[in-house]
């Protein structure tokens, strides 16, 4: 069983909730979503308060959580909940098509680089715009089999994505006969926390784990090592990827991204380098041959926006003819109208995420959980200075010219011989 980001339900009772991710890797705790965005002393936790607060985050995910949010505050507005409150007028179908609009675009702006939210909101709009007829049961009904489907086929797509991206890395190394352990390495969170399920990339290194490790592998190569990326500053990388790899039981050594290069020197130029120190404390002296992202926006050209340090381990595989840079994703992050990536509007964050850091107090080697609500104690600590300036873009983008793959749900992708990808 993966972990799971979201749960909903279409019956009984229409419920959404979505794990505090938070809390994670500390504790479980999901929370009940009630609305679409956040109306003062009505609401209680909106989809856009979970997706600005980062209580759900992965492209996918959000996109899930908001399409889901439109469900429960519909199903709220039919069941003759206070629509006047959500500044509904039942009264008037065209008048309620207009708020209903509105309402969506507020939750649309919760985190602006991430596509696959205004994907998914602008087909539940098109939905709308198209309903010609009175009965709000209707377009409720409409919108919930859309939000449905489109949670079963992100789950379809990360088993597709999985499959492709392991076609593609046996593909590689097959073709240059390669013979022997490979590792790879990956950022940011892109697992069942950032999804439906299974994951994007980490969905690729879990078929590698699954399929192609070493008592499994039908090949003289096999999968050894994940090297998982701490992923500064909101760091999913070891709250949430470090989880979920030890939660499937996957081989992997945690590091920070600033250790990239150097590790990666170490290991793929082995005859060289002069650490070999170094090399005696890795559970794994396997070369890494792949660097696997998510991503959060693929422009026309193939250009990508993904979580901040995503550009700079492109470039240092750039630096390794061996190391192949994938970028995995489902189509639903691909933003077709935009040309390239200089068009991708990047989303700044708090200045507190990286001044402050979130962490959990620890009693003995044991998380410390308060005495009467038996939660985690968590606890925020300041790291810098108080008054400074800061700058906090949460993605960059990655120019295609690095990327060596693209992997979707539909295939693998590489470039012509010019160098262009055809999306
Ligand atoms: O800020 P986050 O945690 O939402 O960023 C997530 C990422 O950058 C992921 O790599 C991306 O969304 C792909 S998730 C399958």
């Amino acid at each position: 069983m993966s972990l799971q980001a979201i749960k909903f339900h279409s019956s009984p009772e229409v419920s959404l909730s979505i794990l505090n991710q938070l809390q994670v890797p500390y504790q479980s705790k999901y929370l009940d979503v009630d609305s679409i965005a956040p109306i003062p002393e009505f609401t209680q936790f909106s989809g856009y308060d979970a997706i600005k607060g980062m209580y759900t985050r992965g492209a996918p995910a959000i996109m899930l959580v908001g399409c889901f949010s439109i469900v429960v505050e519909l199903n709220r507005v039919i069941n003759g909940v206070d629509s006047k409150k959500f500044g509904y007028d039942i009264t008037s179908i065209t008048q309620f098509k207009i708020r209903l609009l509105q309402r969506i675009d507020e939750l649309i702006s919760s985190r602006p680089t991430a596509v696959n939210l205004t994907n998914g909101c602008n087909e539940i709009k098109k939905i709308i715009n198209s309903f010609q007829n009175e009965d709000l049961k209707q377009l409720y009904k409409k919108i919930l089999d859309f939000s449905e489907n489109l949670y079963k086929e992100d789950y379809q797509s990360n088993i597709d994505i999985g499959n492709h991206g392991l076609k593609y890395i046996i593909d590689i190394l097959s073709k240059e006969n390669y013979n022997g352990p490979f590792s790879v390495m990956t950022i940011c969170n892109t697992g069942s926390l950032a999804t439906s399920g299974h994951g994007t990339a980490l969905g690729i290194i879990r078929h590698l784990n699954q399929f192609l490790s070493k008592d499994k592998s039908k090949y003289n190569f096999y999968f050894d090592h994940a090297y998982p990326c701490e992923t500064r500053p909101y760091n999913q990388g070891s709250r949430l990827t470090a989880y979920e790899l030890q939660y499937e039981n996957i081989p992997f050594t945690l590091i920070t991204d600033n250790m990239a290069s150097f590790l990666i020197d170490n290991l793929n130029r082995k005859k060289n380098h002069t650490n070999q120190n170094i090399l005696s404390t890795l559970s794994s002296n396997s070369p890494i041959r792949f660097i696997i992202v998510g991503s959060d926006r693929i422009v026309q050209n193939g250009d990508l926006a993904n979580k901040i340090g995503t550009f700079q381990l492109s470039l240092i595989a750039k630096q390794y003819n061996e190391i192949k840079f994938i970028g995995a994703a489902p189509t639903t992050t691909i933003d077709y109208s935009t040309k390239s990536g200089e068009d991708i509007k990047i989303e700044e964050r708090p200045k507190d995420e990286l001044t402050m850091v979130l962490g959990a107090k620890m009693n003995g080697n044991v998380f410390a959980t308060d005495s009467t609500t038996g939660d985690v104690v968590l606890e925020r600590v300041r790291m810098a200075p108080l008054n400074i300036q800061v700058w906090n873009p949460s993605f960059d983008v990655t120019p295609h010219a690095n990327i060596d793959c693209i992997v979707t749900e539909k295939d693998y992708l590489v470039k012509d011989d010019a160098g262009n990808f055809h999306l």
